[in-house]
């Protein structure tokens, strides 16, 4: 690169950085009232988490709820689906070390993934690790979990990816159960 083209290259940076940061104090000025009024931060704080009533959860069934804007799936499992979830060798996965909020650096064995020790009950984010479409649910895709339509993934009756582009399994959000009948997200 000749000297010339270097100065242009930094005024062309310049230049970038200029507009970039300009913008910035315009979105700032802007967003101010916004985030002022939001302060009072206890409601803020109690929305970032949510309660769901499962009591009307029928097994081989999930629902999906919105959870800081995006969804969670919440299945109740069968026990069929459920020994097929753990007859599954840990060498057959995918990913092996699942992104799991409620065990940090647990592998994704079946019995890791699930919030209740029956596995009966399975809470993960409703977004394909690929590019984030949600993946339909009701025993779909190749390994009787959930698919996801737009490239081709398909997760098994854990969610862990088992064939498809997508790189990870579902995610599982911190999740816990207060009461029988009551699961908390976040
Ligand atoms: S977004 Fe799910 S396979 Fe691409």
């Amino acid at each position: 690169m000749s000297h010339s083209d270097e100065q242009k290259g930094t005024r062309r940076d310049f230049l970038y950085f200029a507009t970039a940061s300009t913008g910035a104090v315009a979105a700032g000025a802007a967003a101010w009232p916004l985030i002022n009024q939001m302060n009072p931060s206890a409601d803020v704080q109690a929305m970032s988490s949510i309660f769901v009533d499962i009591s009307g959860v029928e097994q081989g069934t999930q629902i999906t709820v919105k959870w800081r804007g995006k969804p969670v799936f919440i299945r109740r499992r069968t026990a069929d689906e459920i020994s097929a979830g753990r007859a599954v060798p840990l060498n057959d996965l995918i990913d092996h070390s699942a992104e799991n909020a409620n065990k940090p650096g647990a592998d994704a064995a079946d019995e890791n993934r699930t919030l209740d020790e029956a596995g009966e009950w399975l809470v993960m984010m409703g977004v394909c690790t690929h590019l984030g479409c949600v993946p339909i649910g009701n025993a779909s895709g190749d390994f009787g979990g959930w698919y996801c339509p737009c490239h081709g993934s398909h997760y098994d009756t854990a969610g862990r990816i088992r064939k498809g582009p997508a790189p990870r399994n579902l995610d599982i959000p911190v999740a816990k159960f207060t009461d029988d009948t009551t699961i908390q997200l976040g």
